[in-house]
């Protein structure tokens, strides 16, 4: 989901797209390129690599002349980084050059009837069906062209379209992918986000789902899919340069904490097809899901605490033992892994030295590994025998958020699909977890909304030495992430605890005014958890509680209680995670700390 920049005026495109795209660097990426219409043809060139790479080919941009052009920065979803992978993707004729944000989910389809009818592809990508669907529907107009092909496609796409029979016009489209459009006196322009053209213009408009913008050099005309145009009003960007870089955000983690939606959306639908749950790339029969005796999943950090929660969910739906282990751990003890043990690496980087060490024991011990992984074409993912993408895109922010969630989410589609085909789960029970896991993105946009209040609370708490986080069964997998959050982004001591263990011990450090956030979603647990809470009040504890809505009778024994949506019992964590997320970053921002690069860390530990 990276970015898209495209010109059309009185200069030359290819150091406007150039300049723009410089400016969408931070939201990371792996490849870039450009299409410029030099008067006669549309000129490509495009590269794996950083930007740096395109603007010495193209001796920054001067080698492309034109006024008219669309330019990408890639964030690989399908197809591993390459020069050939990259945008823009153009027809066989070079006439129809695209860029593409997003996901093609039925890119496979389409792709098999292109070449039937006889198109060749030449990249691994799904974007590459877009080029030759508008060519197939191509008749010499272009917006009939792209609303047909909009009819046939689906997923999320952000579109900047090139057409040599029209080097007057510049074509944009959206769905799900971010994407503006600007006009100054020099020229009109698309981006993927507002930073990429603030230079040049503070009035944009923010299209809308299904809409098509023709640009020319001095008006655009916008459309609905149906191709009746539309007015729309521009929107004055006040923010400043920097903000911009955030969308507005303060922080890279608050932006990528409010992309959970669309993250868990992401990572969830292209999984779902026709009521059932497809995971095309998890490389295993039936037969082969059946005859799993066991899991190991290896991680580290909160990939490792998605992984405890991936324990709870697998055994409880498939009713398959799991053991989870931090990698550093796993890679030096030797582990006892039988035939038939499946061994799971979680890893949003794919680059983190300790799983990939775990990966590569596992595979010299004889097992497959499966790879839950964010970046494409990193080296867990090059290295997993199978790899499932969470398809969160780029996360900036050391302190993860999205990809956690995005984690999460493949955790539980694996778990469901394992149950349902070891005959554990009956279909009505399948399709409520479907629907249940289906509602979590606007459960969490409703959690997201109450961030005044948590902010409030968070306030509170800036001074805190001691902070602990209790919960049974999966409420203590989320009391771990919980704890890594605020401790890694404030400083301030922290520790999860099964809440049944406090008593244990650590007991003793509980006095008066320390704060205990009490995670209390589990049905059958809330008794037990309810006594720890007393347990720790009577000892002068402060108390938070995170639990379904409904839940009153926690009042009794909470000082201050913050209510999650209803969902399954297996995928509360989803939930959960939200407030103590949005509580740990208040306390960070109330403490000035630096919530984006937090000190001593390192958004991908690629040392031992
Ligand atoms: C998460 O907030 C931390 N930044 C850290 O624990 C991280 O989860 C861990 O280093 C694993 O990283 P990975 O998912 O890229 O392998
Ligand atoms: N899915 C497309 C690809 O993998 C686009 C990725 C992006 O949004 O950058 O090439």
């Amino acid at each position: 989901m990276c970015g898209i920049v495209g010109y059309i005026g009185k200069h030359a495109a290819a150091p406007v797209i150039l300049d723009g795209l410089s400016k969408l660097e931070y939201r990371g990426y792996d490849s870039a390129g450009m299409a410029v219409f030099d008067g006669k043809h549309i000129q490509i060139r495009k590269s794996a690599g950083r930007l740096k790479v395109l603007e010495e080919l193209t001796h920054g941009g001067a080698t492309m002349p034109g006024n008219i052009g669309v330019g990408h920065t890639r964030w690989a979803t399908h197809g591993a980084p390459s020069d050939i992978n990259s945008h823009p993707h153009y027809n066989a004729e070079e006439t129809i050059a695209v860029v593409h944000n997003g996901i093609i989910e039925n890119y496979l389809p389409l792709k098999e009837k292109l070449v039937s009818k006889g198109y060749t592809f030449v990249s691994d990508t799904d974007t590459e069906v877009l080029a030759h669907l508008i060519d197939y529907y191509y008749k010499g107009n272009p917006l009939e062209a792209i609303t047909k092909v909009m009819h046939r496609v689906q997923g999320s796409y952000a579109l900047g379209i090139l057409f040599a029979e029209h080097p007057d016009q510049i074509f944009a489209v959206r769905k799900d992918s971010p994407l503006i459009v600007g006009q100054n006196e020099d020229g009109c322009f698309i981006a993927s986000d507002v930073p990429a053209i603030l230079k040049y213009t503070r009035k944009v408009y923010f299209i809308q789902n299904q809409e098509v913008v023709r640009l020319r050099a001095d008006h655009m005309h916008f459309y609905t899919v149906d191709e009746e145009e539309i007015t729309k009003e521009p929107v004055t960007i006040e923010w400043d340069a920097n903000a911009a870089e955030k969308g507005g955000y303060a922080h890279f983690m608050l932006k990528e904490m409010y992309e959970q939606p669309k993250t868990v959306t992401d990572t969830l639908s292209p999984r779902i097809k026709d009521k059932d749950i497809v995971i095309e790339e998890l490389g295993m029969t039936e037969e082969e899901i059946k005859a799993i005796h066991k899991i190991f999943i290896v991680a580290c950090g909160s990939a490792y605490h998605a992984g405890v929660t991936g324990k709870y969910v697998i055994e409880g739906i498939a009713r398959i033992p799991v053991e989870v282990d931090v990698a550093s751990e796993f890679r030096y003890r030797n582990p006892i892994l039988e035939e038939g043990t499946m061994v799971i690496v979680i890893s949003q980087s794919g680059e983190t030295a300790d799983t990939l060490a775990a990966l590569r024991e596992s595979q010299q011990l004889g097992h497959k590994v499966l790879g839950i992984v964010n970046v494409v074409g990193s080296s867990i993912a090059r290295e997993a025998d199978n790899v499932m993408y969470t398809w969160a895109g780029p996360e900036i922010a050391v302190a993860t958020t999205k990809a956690y969630s995005a984690q999460l989410i493949a955790l539980y589609l694996l778990a469901i699909k394992f149950g349902k085909v070891r005959g554990k789960l009956d279909e009505v029970a399948f399709y409520r977890m479907l629907e249940d896991l289906k509602r979590l993105p606007a459960q969490i946009e409703m959690l997201l909304a109450n961030k005044q209040r948590i902010q409030r609370f968070a306030n509170r708490y800036i001074g805190a030495k001691d902070v602990f986080f209790i919960g049974r069964g999966t409420d203590f997998a989320i009391s771990m992430e919980g704890s890594l959050k605020l401790k890694e982004i404030s400083y301030i001591h922290s520790e999860a605890y099964a809440a049944g263990e406090l008593k244990h011990g650590t007991i003793s450090l509980i006095e008066k005014g320390t704060l205990v956030a009490a995670v209390v979603t589990q049905d059958a647990l809330f008794q037990k958890t309810l006594s720890n809470m007393v347990e720790v009040k009577a000892r002068g504890a402060f108390v938070l509680a995170v639990t379904n809505e409904g839940n009153t009778e926690i009042e009794k024994a909470a000082d201050y209680v913050i209510y999650i949506p209803r969902t399954n019992q297996y995928f509360t964590n989803s939930l959960a995670i939200i407030p103590l997320q949005l509580f740990g970053y208040y306390v960070a921002v109330g403490k000035g700390c630096d919530v984006d690069k937090p000190r001593n860390l390192a958004k991908s530990v690629t040392v031992e």
